[in-house]
């Protein structure tokens, strides 16, 4: 999709649809008053009232150049924010694009953030239709911001992340047969150096020489072998401080559950495992682009969890890069076991501050649902930044406890740790088993698994992969 900006007289564009934004209980603006009889018609017969999620087409409108002009509703105006609009352009992209509309206009009336007007397009064009060779699913061929000059940074930063965002879904739309470790890898490599980042693999022989045992367990039922992808940014001016961001990401591109085997039912959602790696991914696209003040640097362990006769048994003992031992209880808890071995090494290159973001547990989304992300900390400092950050970026997020308390769950008979904790508070105990490995490193843990997949489409996206969390890592990098 072509995404432009121009600064023209709203009557000047030409389009299939210019598209203005209307709130609750409020006049149209100047720009209309050409069709203000239809929208107090709209209005008076309750098809329009301006709530979200409305959206009501008249075609040839008079005095526009436009096939036709359309309202969206952006609900009370005190209430609207960045959230609103980002949702209210991506509804009206999706429902117009299945109209037939190819070229659409967006007003964009005063002190609205065109940032959040772009990401909406592009986010709501995006399907994930790869592999259908014939589909009912449209898409625009180009969106135009109808705005004033000065809007245009915002804008561009908003292509910027749209793009990143939508990266992001397409690798972890990709089905498990196609995003091995070693494709993950591939699509890594081919984004650094299209972006100018620093790129880096360690194979299997490597992590065995480095003692990567936690890591190597996971992936020895599988014929694919693991990869532990790099992607490093450095600024052009040397940094004012010496902070070093490191950005660790889950990258199980199919997850069986290993000997330990999930049920059939819903087991094909398991390819979206690695969501976490993909949004660090995309994170680190955006950052090149956008150019931080301090380094950043990606590490996404990936592997397969299969079942097999290589596979690691229940019972199994490992040792981790960090010298700790672990009784592997659950072969299924096999993102922390490759998180920790990535989370020690990230320490070993330099990182001051870690975050991480993984699909962790089915707990997680008993506890908070499809709505936010659990966020897990040993430091409030860093909290702090973070959920400023997505609560900047409108993805909402809840910090969950995790006090010492909870450190019994994981004890273990025969090894340091056990790699599960028990029945009751199972994100907790998960985010448990990082922190041991984080040591006095300021450190963030997302768990992601209710909200980096949608099960159905919303008005303003897909049904699939949200790409969620790469808005707020970039936020953390660039506000830093
Ligand atoms: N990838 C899953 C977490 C998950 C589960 C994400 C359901 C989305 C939906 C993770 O590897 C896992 O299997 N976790 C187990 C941990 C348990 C064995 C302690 C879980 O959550 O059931
Ligand atoms: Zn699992
Ligand atoms: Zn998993």
């Amino acid at each position: 999709m072509e995404t432009t900006l121009v600064s023209q007289s709203l009557d000047r564009v030409e389009a299939d649809a210019v598209v203005v934004l209307l709130f609750e209980e409020e006049t149209a603006p100047s720009e209309l008053k050409n069709s203000s009889a239809w929208i107090d018609e709209l209005r008076a017969s309750g098809e329009f009232t301006g709530k979200t999620g409305e959206l009501a087409v008249q075609h040839l409108p008079s005095g526009f150049k436009a096939k036709r002009l359309a309202v969206a509703g952006g609900g009370k105006r005190d209430k609207s924010d960045a959230s609103t609009l980002r949702r209210a352009v991506g509804t009206a992209v999706r429902a117009l694009k299945q109209k037939g509309v190819k070229r659409l206009a967006w007003w964009l009336s005063a002190g609205a953030d065109p940032e959040a007007a772009v990401e909406g397009a592009i986010l709501g064009n995006f399907e994930p239709d790869r592999y259908k060779t014939s589909t009912d699913a449209k898409s625009l061929e180009a969106f135009i911001l109808v705005a004033p000059d000065s809007a245009r940074a915002a804008f561009e930063r908003g292509k910027i992340l749209g793009d990143a965002q939508n990266f992001t879904r397409e690798l972890v739309n990709e089905p498990a047969n196609v995003m091995t470790p070693t494709l993950l890898a591939e699509r890594a490599k081919a984004m650094a150096a299209e972006v100018g980042l620093e790129f880096e693999v360690l194979d299997e022989p490597r992590m065995r020489q480095l003692g990567m045992g936690s890591l190597l367990g996971v992936s020895q039922g599988s014929a694919e072998p693991p990869a532990l992808i790099i992607v490093r940014y450095k600024p052009a001016q040397p940094p004012k401080t010496k902070d070093h961001l490191g950005l660790v990401g889950k990258g199980v591109t199919f997850d069986t559950g290993g000997v330990s085997i999930k049920p059939a039912d819903g087991m094909e959602k398991m390819k979206y495992d690695m969501a976490g790696g993909a949004a660090m991914l995309g994170t680190m696209r955006a950052i090149a682009q956008l150019k931080p003040a301090i380094p950043v640097t990606a590490l996404i362990p990936a592997v397969e969890n299969m079942v097999g006769s290589k596979a690691q048994r229940p019972g199994d003992i490992v040792t981790s890069l960090s010298g700790k031992t672990i009784e592997v209880l659950n072969t299924d808890a096999e993102g922390r076991l490759i998180l920790v071995d990535a989370l020690t090494y990230a320490q070993r290159l330099g990182c001051t501050h870690l975050v991480d973001a993984a699909t962790l547990t089915g707990a997680i989304v008993v506890a908070l649902g499809n709505v936010n992300i659990g966020v897990f900390t040993n430091n409030d400092a860093l909290l702090a930044r973070v959920l400023a950050a997505a609560k900047a970026e409108g993805e909402k997020s809840w910090h969950m406890p995790l006090d010492d308390d909870y450190k019994d769950l994981l004890k273990s008979a025969f090894a340091d740790l056990a790699n599960i904790g028990g029945r009751w508070g199972g994100a907790i105990s998960a985010a448990y088993f990082l922190k041991e490995f984080a040591g006095d490193t300021p450190w963030v843990h997302l768990d992601i698994a209710g909200t980096a997949w949608l099960d159905e489409s919303k008005p303003f996206l897909a049904k699939g992969p949200s790409g969620v969390a790469v808005r707020t890592f970039t936020r953390l990098a660039l506000d830093w």
